[in-house]
């Protein structure tokens, strides 16, 4: 165990809480930090050693690799081999901000960064406290989400310490994530881009800058994105997303007369009529949804339920990443 430092970010030069993160950056530590969409849990990109911290921490599979955090753009060129002319495009309108550019790796990065493959995934974070450390760490910063591997991830600093308290240096406390959701992830090796995975940025809004296809990802043989494989974002106790909320009720009611205490996740307009031991509720709109969803999942906790249902949302914008994760989180869908 180690002592894991409290710091808070105070959105001001000279911040004494970036220096002091930034420091523990430079000489090997991890620190959790705040970015746009969940909390990532930080080490220097070019160092093995600082690196492999952040796998032991996590408990992560050493096959899934981590995004890279730049604060420029020269910083994520001098990472990479040269790469399509539609990186910019999507540059200039979606970075800094929820995205991140899979591209042929030039080999600078720590090789446990890119666990064995010729690339590198690489983000700009619009996040303030995340870009105030990075411009201060003055390097590269490899961050998956900070949660224990396989749980939901963390949106805010109490997440991270229920996970990292006493496995990590410090934690930057930046207040809650605006997005909740990651980022989305896109191939950019071959002609056209690629999206790996659902995230902050929608495959509509990359479509009104270049046309972009969505890899349907298998939880089988071989993913282009190694991370989509494992089990992800699991609540404590059960959850079953429910594709017709008419049959809700009953269902909750089935398990209640076998004794189980039943929790519902429910849009508002379903919690006016349904009956539960326990509601969480999603949020208003898709943007809510995304915010609120990480710690609705964390909040599924053996005290309260012994099963939660959660209703399908219907996805035009940042709901497809919800619904992604929410399939992935779900023991089963019925
Ligand atoms: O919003 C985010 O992306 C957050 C914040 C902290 O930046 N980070 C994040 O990292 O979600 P993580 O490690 O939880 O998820 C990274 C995903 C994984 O599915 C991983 O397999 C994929 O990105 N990935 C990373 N490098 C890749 C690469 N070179 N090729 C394909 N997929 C890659
Ligand atoms: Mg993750």
């Amino acid at each position: 165990m180690m002592q894991t430092k409290q710091l808070y970010f105070q959105n001001k030069i000279n911040d004494p809480a970036i220096k002091e993160a930034a420091s523990y950056i430079q000489s090997g530590e991890v620190v959790a930090f705040p970015t746009e969409t969940v909390y990532g849990l930080g080490a220097d990109a070019t160092n093995n050693a600082a690196i492999k911290k952040i796998f032991q921490a996590k408990g992560r599979p050493a096959d899934n690799p981590l995004i890279v955090h730049v604060a420029e753009r020269k910083q994520m060129v001098a990472l990479v081999e040269e790469y399509p002319t539609y990186v910019d495009e999507l540059m200039k309108v979606f970075s800094p901000g929820p995205i991140t550019y899979v591209l042929k790796s030039n080999g600078t990065v720590a090789n446990l960064v890119t666990a064995g493959l010729e690339t590198v995934g690489i983000r700009m974070p619009s996040h303030p406290a995340a870009r105030a450390l990075l411009m201060a760490a003055n390097r590269p910063v490899a961050a998956p989400s900070a949660n224990l591997s396989g749980k939901p991830s963390p949106t805010n600093a109490t997440h991270v310490k229920e996970d990292m308290d006493g496995k990590i240096a410090a934690i930057l406390d930046g207040g809650a994530a605006n997005v909740g959701v990651e980022s989305t992830v896109i191939d950019c090796t071959g002609e056209y881009p690629v999206i790996l995975r659902h995230g902050g940025v929608t495959a509509a809004q990359i479509n009104e800058v270049i046309q972009v296809e969505t890899k349907q990802i298998k939880a089988s043989n071989k993913p282009k994105s190694p991370g989509v494989k494992y089990k992800h974002y699991m609540p404590d106790v059960p959850l079953i997303l429910v594709n017709d909320v008419t049959k809700l009720q009953e269902i909750i009611q089935t398990e209640q007369a076998k004794n189980k205490r039943v929790g519902a996740l429910v849009s508002d307009q379903t919690a006016e009529k349904i009956k539960a031991d326990k509601i969480y509720r999603y949020g208003k709109d898709e943007q809510e949804i995304a915010r609120n969803l990480y710690n609705n999942l964390r909040q599924m906790q053996v005290k309260d339920v012994d099963i939660v249902y959660a209703e399908k949302i219907t996805a035009n914008t940042i709901g497809y990443a919800v619904l992604d994760r929410l399939q992935r989180a779900a023991d089963s869908i019925i």
